[in-house]
This record gives structure tokens, C-alpha cells and sequence, in this order.
């Protein structure tokens, strides 16, 4: 039987441990650009089983919110080379979170002041931060977003094959695909965000498509071995809504189980909420999910996340219903966390106002068991 805290080989990826730290949006590099503090976070928790940085825009038209890092700048590729010589410096391993926001943007955070880009010119009622010359911050509206030209699509997906290229060689040991929380690829995903009339839109199999596309080029690029996903079947978060999530999830965790990934990473209920939120009628069923995965050839390693405490993730990888199990607020507050975990010690408190935006405090000031005693 396993456990939380036995090692695990992941696609191409050896993982000490199967406890994750989920990506986590810190809002803490200027500039898009990762610095020394973004170093000292990050080396901080290098003995979770596996790192995901926090969402990491592939290009700046993929932007939505201020001071969020980049993968496409040479100086934040050099910013994120420090961050994985240091994860693996100190035995971690760590993969970036590939993110392009669709309509969760603004036309201040765009590329020329543009429209954010979406599958449909339909606006999300969302809030995006963005951040005052003075250096305060303020939560906006999000802009109303132009529809992508079906001729601009190959472009999406290159963005995508060029970003994996760019952080394999920046030293990460993978890339997450950020098919999540009604972002540009589950807005293609949605039937309340997509109502495309191409080859994009309307059947589960259109809507598919693009997210499909992106898998294969990446995983050409890459390898399936160091390419994860994330999925959020059921939330609502940024404003997305489908009737049908289980023929859509289900035709989607069955179409990639013949690349190999190393895992898939599921978002169980409502993003940072409760744990059985519906949308449509019925109850989602994970378990049906990871059949349909696994019947097409799927071997990826099955990561959970939300609101896992220890005694449910320790249930989750024993009775075998999870192989890794991702964590995200406990790793905010607590760098040391599998040690706690381990030893069944206390948690730190989460300081929720520092979560996002800010310096160290909050950040690079939690302390470990060893500081607090
Ligand atoms: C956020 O910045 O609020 C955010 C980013 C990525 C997510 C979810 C939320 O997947």
C-alpha cells in the first residue's frame, strides 16, 4: 500500500514524495520577470514530492493580471533558470504551469491596449488586479474580449509548443497544460464561453479541438513524459458554465490517454470552494473520468487537489483513488510541509491578506519547525 510520503516516477519524472504543491498565483514578479524572492519562495518548499509554479502567461497577449510572471521574455526565462537550479540545488523537482488567460484580461495588462482574446467576443463577469503607477493595486472588470480569426489558432498552439521548448531549456522538468479555471483553454472547452459555428465550437469534439491541438504539439515538442494537465470539470470560476461536464471531461480524459503524460490533475468541485459543486443537474463522477483516461491507454499518474487536508490526501493515495495529491493554501503558509505532514505537526496560520501582491512578508516568512521551535 502507498503512502503520501513514498517516492513516485511520474512520465519522465522521479518525485520524492506524492505530496504536491499546487500552483499558486503570488502576483510577485514585476515586470513578468521571476527575481530573488521568487528564488528564495520556490527553494523554500523544494521537498514537496513536486513543485508547479504558479500560472506563468506564455505570451503577453496570454496576460491577465499585474506583477504575474512570464515565460516568454529572455530575462524571465534567465529569472526562472535561478528558480530551477535552486529547486534542484536543494533535491525538488518543478514544473511551470503554462498559462494564457483568454478573456480574463484587461486591455491595461494587452499588448498595443488591445482586446484580450477569447473564443467568443462574449465578456466574462470576472475581476482581474491590476496595479496603479503609485504601486498600490485594485481588482477591475475584465474587458470585453474580440473573438479569435480560426486563422490565428495555429498561432495559439505554437505560442504553447514554443513555451514548453523555452522552459525545458530554463531547466524546468516539465510543463502543466492550464486547461483550468475558465482560461483560454477551458473557455474553448465551455459551451457558455465558446459558441464558435467553425471548427472550434459547438459539438464536445470542436470544442475539444484546440486543447487537443496544444497537447499534441507540446507533447511532440517535449515528450508526454514531461507534460502534465490540469482540469476543473465542474467550477465556476471565471464566469464558465457547461450543462454536460461529463461527456465533455470524459471525451476529453479519453483523448489523451494515448500521449503518455506524466499525470492529470483534477480540480474536484469549485476552485478553492466546495468540494460537491455541480454544474448541470448531476453529481460529477471522477471516477468515470479516470476510466475514460485509462481506457484509451491513459498511465499518466492521477493528481487530485482541493481542500485536501492530510488525513484525506493520506486516504486518497492508500485506497488508491489518487497517486499524488496537490496542496495549495497549507503551501503557502507552511515551506516545510510534507515534514508536518510526516510528523503530524501543527500547521502555520494562512495570512490571507499577503496572499497576493506584496514583498516577503507573507511569502518568504512563514517558518519552518525548526524556526518556530
Ligand atoms: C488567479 O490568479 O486568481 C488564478 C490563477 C490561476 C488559476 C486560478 C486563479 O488557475
Amino acid at each position: 500500500m502507498a503512502t503520501l510520503f513514498d517516492p513516485i516516477r511520474v512520465g519522465d519524472i522521479d518525485l520524492a514524495n506524492r505530496i504536491v504543491m499546487a500552483p499558486l498565483t503570488r502576483n510577485r514578479s514585476p515586470g513578468a520577470v521571476p527575481n530573488t524572492l521568487n528564488v528564495t519562495y520556490y527553494e523554500q518548499r523544494a521537498t514537496a514530492g513536486l513543485l508547479i509554479t504558479e500560472a506563468t502567461a506564455i505570451t503577453h497577449q496570454g496576460q491577465g493580471y499585474a506583477d504575474v510572471p512570464g515565460l516568454y521574455s529572455q530575462e524571465a526565462l534567465a529569472g526562472w533558470k535561478k528558480v530551477t537550479d535552486a529547486v534542484h540545488a536543494a533535491g525538488g523537482k518543478i514544473v511551470v504551469q503554462m498559462w494564457h488567460v483568454g478573456r480574463i484580461s484587461h486591455v491595461d495588462l494587452q499588448p498595443n491596449g488591445g482586446k484580450p482574446v477569447a473564443p467568443s467576443a462574449i465578456a466574462a463577469k470576472a475581476k482581474t488586479y491590476l496595479v496603479n503607477p503609485d504601486g498600490s493595486g485594485h481588482f477591475a472588470e475584465t474587458s470585453e474580449p474580440r473573438a479569435l480569426e480560426l486563422d490565428e489558432l495555429p498561432g495559439i498552439v505554437e505560442d504553447y509548443r514554443r513555451a514548453a521548448r523555452a522552459a525545458i531549456d530554463a531547466g524546468f522538468d516539465g510543463v502543466e497544460i492550464h486547461a483550468a479555471n475558465g482560461y483560454l483553454l477551458d473557455q474553448f472547452l465551455r459551451s457558455s464561453a465558446n459558441t464558435r459555428t467553425d471548427s472550434y465550437g459547438g459539438s464536445i469534439e470542436n470544442r475539444a479541438r484546440l486543447l487537443l491541438e496544444v497537447v499534441d504539439a507540446v507533447t511532440k515538442e517535449i515528450g508526454g513524459g514531461r507534460t502534465g494537465i490540469r482540469l476543473s470539470p465542474v467550477t465556476p470560476a471565471n464566469d464558465v458554465f457547461d450543462s454536460e461536464p461529463q461527456p465533455l471531461f470524459d471525451y476529453v480524459a479519453k483523448a489523451i490517454g494515448p500521449y503518455k503524460l506524466a499525470y492529470i490533475h483534477v480540480i474536484e468541485g469549485a476552485t478553492g470552494g466546495p468540494r460537491d459543486h455541480k454544474q448541470g443537474d448531476e453529481s460529477f463522477d471522477y471516477d468515470a473520468l479516470r476510466l475514460a483516461y485509462t481506457s484509451n491507454g491513459g498511465t499518466g499518474a492521477w493528481m487530485v487537489n482541493n481542500a485536501y487536508d492530510r488525513d484525506m490526501g493520506e486516504k486518497a493515495v492508500e485506497s488508491g483513488e489518487a497517486d499524488l495529491v496537490a496542496y495549495g493554501k497549507p503551501f503557502i503558509a507552511n515551506p516545510d510541509l510534507v515534514r508536518r505532514f510526516r510528523e503530524n505537526a501543527p500547521l502555520n496560520p494562512q495570512d490571507q491578506a499577503t496572499f497576493y501582491g506584496g514583498g516577503a512578508k507573507g511569502y518568504t516568512d512563514y517558518p519552518t519547525l525548526d524556526q518556530a521551535s
